[in-house]
């Protein structure tokens, strides 16, 4: 949440910043603003409300003369505190305006620092929590003499989850910036230095970059960087290679970046597969728990938000069947507050696209407290979560830009599947040959994605239609209900369209009651041949739907004909194992909700509320 980048070097600093904000901008787009130390010896601060191009278009028309220098940053806000304004859009300033401040994430203490600052004469020009750090900052160099310096007093009084990057006048030739569980990269490049809130900022100028550890601050200058603790001790980074490029980064023709990692998800399954499965055995990417410990798992826990939930959900059906093991799916921001029972022998899967997600890196924190342990799903390499965690699977799918996440949940899925394979290898409820074959059939995945996907014009013919609609339903049964769900997540939060996923079943307990003319009601069919019982309530769930006059829009498996007549839209997917389905299923959904809100006439890769990245509670 908050997208940051801070650049020292040889370049526009205003121009790589920009840069950087346009591929954070996923973070955030409530505000964004700039502070460039000039080359005329100024501190130049533009701040814009609303998405980075506002900004871009009052520099353009003010011209960019008067923020000319090579040391800058920049931010793209999610707000939190203070409403989407001007006036809170940062860089915040000291009162003397010699100082700038970028943040992410909550100073939590902000009240108490603000009345401080308040009883000592200092008048605040914005509602953030941010500003207190500006002018705790200002103080502080004043004592000092000294930003690193400065910068770890501050810390040391700020709580809650926060990135800072701070420059001052006084210190034209670097920037300083502080992490506390709010993510920050340093890209190490020749002759200059960056940091960022991801590697995507700057990945067009270097591909080396290190990621910070918790609670340390570093200087970026033209030739070099520093790390140090919150108590000035030397720390080092983990430094790593980024192992995809700009172009990953960028729409490749499409209109939206979504529209593209749709069409990615044939090659974010195979690239999440690819390399675990060694000599007829399931490997993780790090596993810091032996085998013995795998094995001696009893119970399973899925923590996760948003489509990662819905993720988790798949997992349950899998973990169960594969392993014998019960398995519950927790909402991350629910779990820790309900005093779950967990011990030595649970295992809790974090299912996290960013990795930085602060319910679900709570929520792990709290089950290592408790001696559970905890495997990470993630799909940024070295993130807090897999940081924080007991064994780790990456999906990869490279980076997801677009907010509404698309190829990491087909990811997410496949990469909980790899988990249930291990457990079951390790617990022996599989055989090595039925490990195998379940593999074979994952990796057979990518081709039948491939076919839903040429069928994409169909489904935006129907989502033209569907536009108009006020509400949409959606229902499944067994892995067929998280599918529903995502697809009512997706219509959410792209169309702005009031939508709900249930359970088949549940309809006739209630929500039978919205039905109506016309309304459309979206079945995800099972397949007929897979779990015949299940396939028969659902052709007698539409059926009831049918009967009250609602429009059925039906997602069945080509080939099965006893739908046909019950439909009045069918969209056909490719046959598949059961717990599968969820792969092929959810994609036509997908391009439906992108469908609808470019009918309506909304940016498809940045809905309005939302980030991609979650790092406040
Ligand atoms: C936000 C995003 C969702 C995402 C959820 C969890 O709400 O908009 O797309 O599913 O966070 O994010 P994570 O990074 O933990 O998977």
């Amino acid at each position: 949440m908050c997208g940051i980048v801070g650049y020292v070097g040889h370049r526009d600093a205003l121009d790589v910043v920009l840069r950087g904000l346009g591929r954070l901008e996923y973070r955030g787009y409530d505000s964004a603003g700039v502070a460039v130390l000039t080359s005329a010896g100024m501190l130049a601060v533009a701040r814009k409300a609303g998405a980075l191009a506002n900004l871009i278009d009052e520099l353009d028309a003010t011209g960019r003369a008067a923020l000319r220098g090579t040391a800058g940053m920049g931010h793209t806000r999610w707000a939190t505190h203070g409403a989407p304004t001007d006036r809170n859009a940062h860089p915040h300033r000291d009162t003397a305006g010699r100082l700038a401040v970028v943040h992410n994430g909550i100073i939590e203490n902000h009240a108490q620092l603000r009345a401080e600052l308040e009883h000592g004469g200092v008048e605040l020009a914005s509602d953030t929590d941010t500003e207190t750090a500006a002018h705790l900052l200002a103080a502080a160099y004043a004592r000092y003499g000294d930003l690193p310096l400065a910068l770890r007093m501050v810390c040391r009084r700020l709580s809650g989850a926060f990135t800072l990057v701070v420059t001052h006048i006084d210190e034209p030739d670097l920037i300083v910036a502080a992490r506390r569980s709010s993510p920050l990269v340093v890209g190490v490049g020749n002759g200059e230095h960056f940091i960022a809130s991801d590697v995507a900022a700057f990945i067009e100028h270097t591909r080396n970059a290190v990621e910070l550890g918790q609670d340390q601050v570093v200087t970026i200058t033209r030739d070099g960087y520093q790390i140090t603790d919150f108590h000035g001790a030397r720390a080092h980074g983990s430094p790593f290679h980024v192992d995809w490029d700009l172009s990953a980064a960028e729409k490749g023709g499409h209109d939206y970046f979504m529209l593209k990692e749709i069409q990615e998800q044939p090659s974010a399954i195979a690239n999440t597969l690819r390399g675990h499965f060694i000599d007829g055995r399931i490997v993780l990417d790090e596993q810091r728990m032996d085998t013995q410990e795998l094995r001696d798992v009893d119970k399973v826990f899925v923590v996760a938000c948003g489509t990662a939930y819905h993720s988790g959900m798949v997992a349950k059906y899998a973990i169960e069947h594969w392993c014998r093991l019960p398995v519950e799916v927790e909402l991350a921001s629910e779990f820790r507050y309900r005093d779950p029972v967990l011990d030595r022998s649970t295992l809790v899967v974090a299912i996290s696209q960013s990795g930085e997600t602060m319910d679900t890196l709570e929520a792990v924190r709290h089950a290592r407290e408790q001696k559970a342990r905890v495997l990470a799903i993630c799909n940024t390499n070295g993130a807090q979560i897999p940081r924080e965690s007991d064994a780790v699977l990456y999906t990869h799918a490279g980076p997801e830009i677009g907010v509404a996440a698309t190829k990491t949940f087909l990811a997410q899925i496949v990469a909980n599947f790899l988990v249930g394979l291990a457990l079951a290898q390790a617990r022996g409820t599989k055989y090595a040959d039925e490990v195998a074959r379940e593999f074979a059939e994952l990796e057979a995945m990518p081709a039948a994605v491939a076919q839903v996907l040429g069928t994409v014009a169909a489904v935006r013919e129907l989502g033209r239609e569907l536009a108009p609609a006020k509400v949409v339903l959606f229902l499944g049964r067994h892995v067929g209900f998280p599918v529903a769900l995502e697809g009512a997540l997706k219509l959410k939060e792209l169309a702005y369209m009031h939508a709900e996923g249930f359970a088949a079943g549940e309809l006739k307990h209630g929500a039978i009651a919205l039905l109506e003319e016309g309304l459309p009601v979206v079945v995800v069919m099972p397949s007929p041949k897979g779990r015949a019982v299940l396939h028969a309530k659902l052709l007698s769930n539409i059926q009831e739907i049918r009967a009250r006059g609602a429009r059925t829009i039906v997602i069945a498996e080509e080939g099965d004909e006893t739908v046909r007549p019950y439909a009045a839209h069918l969209l056909e997917v490719p046959a598949v194992p059961t717990l599968l389905q969820p792969l092929v299923s959810t994609v036509p959904l997908q391009v439906l909700a992108a469908e609808i809100a470019r009918q309506r006439g909304y940016d498809v890769d940045k809905p309005r509320n939302l980030a991609k990245s979650v790092t406040v509670e």
